[in-house]
């Protein structure tokens, strides 16, 4: 195979939804097609084990949410596609961002009865803003759920994106018999009792007004499937591949995961119209895929995986050209060649060493502290950076220190790699050597910020919250003692050693800006300002 065509046949995308709508039922169904495990359970397994390699998951078993995303791999009539799951849970919005910076598409879960919920707007929202195409699974069909044109309604009420439904229940709601294929003009009928290889008839004469879907329907059922038909395609919006592609329109898929049905159709579609890996705008130029020379960006670290080890994965989404094993890469940020070795790759349930790899693709490798979240890297005549990842500002604070001081290094230590990752900001207070202020874009990365140093650093934490809800960065230029009407706010360093002010919430904020009209206060901090 040509490098182009392996380029060609790359999806890589996202799964986003509401922790329960089904993301690791319906992952598992599609590895289940792709041949990469056998039998369904095997993804709740991977879980399982993924727990007992990496303790600090318990925390995601206890709470019933899934906290950090991982990668898998599979291929599909020729595609090779690689799934990125994302935590469903709105405090880790900021690692769905990440992910998304990955990805090239999203797939969006729905639950039916559920519709669209609260965190579903938050991670919908960040995914929006990517400006990637989005396809949405309506999953559990086969309970009671919302009124299919309710549940359109709502998407486009709530999410502000068009929802065009590429195929349709039949029958009574909490009952249907099946789904029609809008495009194919095929029924699929749905049987409880069976788990694959649900029945499918194409109409001979290409129109849901097929004499033979009446005969299988049965009249009413069938006359009810001709009016919902109609009126999709006189009111509803028609498929429009480049609004698909530009993020404004959502092919919109009903099915049922656990029972498997409408989940082969659904793949197949979403194989022909997600996009293979896009051309991305760096600092100095924009990177083709098909570039000959390699780039990647790093989106996500995870420190020990193993925690007997303490190793350190970085992992990197392969932007341009070819990975090969062992091969020796520029780390944009700090100047240095790094080799990347041991390579892996993550296929269903197990990691494997990869000899190369290609844009589209995510790779993790080991390393010993260089590379942070965001960063690139690169090898060939062009030298780029990507620039445009995504930094939250948090809006939790809290002092954090050691319950016993004899814990120091370990203390700094993992506060340090575990800031790295990206899942908290470390501010330093100047005089104050004993404790970090911490931000977070969610509660629940404190609670997981002390587990881990527990679990993995041996450290006990003090956590005090601190009454701030917004971080605002300043120029160096900027003499501190000038500002007027700061004073129920903290001034702090960043891990650069940029100001940093905290405050109360926006209202204050606004009011430190009035009397302050000279001066820039930013919600996120300069990208690559080293
Ligand atoms: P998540 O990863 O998004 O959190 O969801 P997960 O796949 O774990 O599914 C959440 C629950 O929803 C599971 O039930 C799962 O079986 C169920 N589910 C998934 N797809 C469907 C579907 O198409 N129809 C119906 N009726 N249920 C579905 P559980 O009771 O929490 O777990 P389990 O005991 O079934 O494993």
């Amino acid at each position: 195979m040509t490098f182009l065509e392996e380029v060609e046949r790359r999806r890589t995308f996202a799964i986003i939804s509401h922790p329960d709508a089904g993301k690791t039922t319906l992952t598992e169904k599609l590895l289940l097609y792709g041949g990469a495990i056998h039998l369904a359970g095997s993804v709740k397994s991977r879980k399982t084990q993924k727990h007992a390699v990496s303790d600090w998951m318990e925390i995601e078993k206890q709470r019933g949410i899934s906290v950090t995303s991982s990668v898998l791999q599979f291929d599909y009539d020729g595609c090779r596609i690689n799934i990125l799951d994302t935590p469903g849970h709105q405090d880790f919005s900021e690692d769905t961002y990440r992910t998304l910076m990955a990805a090239d598409s999203a797939v969006m879960l729905i639950d039916i009865a559920k519709g669209v919920e609260a965190q579903t707007k938050k991670l919908f929202a960040v995914c929006k803003e990517r400006g990637i195409p989005i396809f949405t699974f309506a999953n559990k069909l086969d309970h009671y759920g919302k009124n299919p044109f309710d549940l359109i309604e709502e998407i486009e009420q709530v999410l502000g994106i068009r929802a065009v439904p590429m195929n349709w229940p039949i029958g009574i709601n909490g009952e249907y018999k099946g789904i029609y294929d809008r495009m194919h003009h095929t029924i699929e009928l749905f049987d409880k009792d069976e788990t694959h290889g649900q029945e499918k008839l194409a109409s001979t004469k290409g129109s849901v007004d097929d004499p033979m879907f009446k005969e299988i329907l049965g009249a009413d059922i069938h006359q009810a499937l001709i009016d919902d038909i109609e009126l999709l395609d006189v009111a509803g919006d028609q498929f429009d591949f480049d609004k698909v592609q530009a993020g404004e329109l959502t092919p919109m898929y009903f099915g049922s995961a656990m029972t498997n049905f409408g989940v082969k159709p659904f793949l197949e579609s979403f194989l022909e119209l997600a996009p293979s890996p896009a051309p991305r705008q760096a600092l100095e130029e924009v990177v083709y895929p098909t570039s000959e020379d390699f780039s990647a960006l790093v989106f996500k670290i995870q420190a020990n995986m193993n925690p007997n080890h303490h190793d350190r994965i970085v992992f990197m989404r392969i932007c341009s050209g070819k990975f090969e094993k062992g091969m020796t890469v520029l780390h944009r940020q700090s100047g240095k060649q790094l080799r990347l070795s041991q390579p892996q790759q993550f296929l269903a349930t197990e990691r494997t060493i990869v000899e190369d790899a290609f844009p589209g693709d995510i790779i993790g490798v080991f390393d010993a502290g260089v590379m942070g979240v965001g960063d690139t890297l690169c090898m060939g005549k062009h030298k780029v950076t990507f620039g445009d990842f995504p930094v939250f500002p948090p809006e939790f604070f809290a002092r954090i220190s050691p319950k016993d001081t004899m814990k120091r290094k370990q203390f700094i230590k993992g506060m340090m790699q575990l800031a790295q990752e990206g899942a908290v900001q470390i501010f330093e207070q100047p005089h104050s050597l004993d404790s970090y202020i911490v931000g977070a874009v969610g509660m629940l990365q404190f609670e997981v910020l002390e587990y881990r140093l527990k679990n993995e650093y041996g450290v006990d934490l003090l956590n005090h919250t601190l009454p701030y809800s917004v971080a605002r960065w300043v120029g160096d230029e900027v003499d501190i003692s000038s500002i007027k009407g700061l004073d129920a706010a903290m001034v702090v360093k960043d891990s650069r050693n940029r100001t940093v002010i905290l405050i109360s919430n926006e209202w204050q904020m606004n009011w430190v800006q009035e009397r302050n009209p000279d001066i820039t206060f930013l919600r996120t901090p300069k990208l690559h300002d080293n």
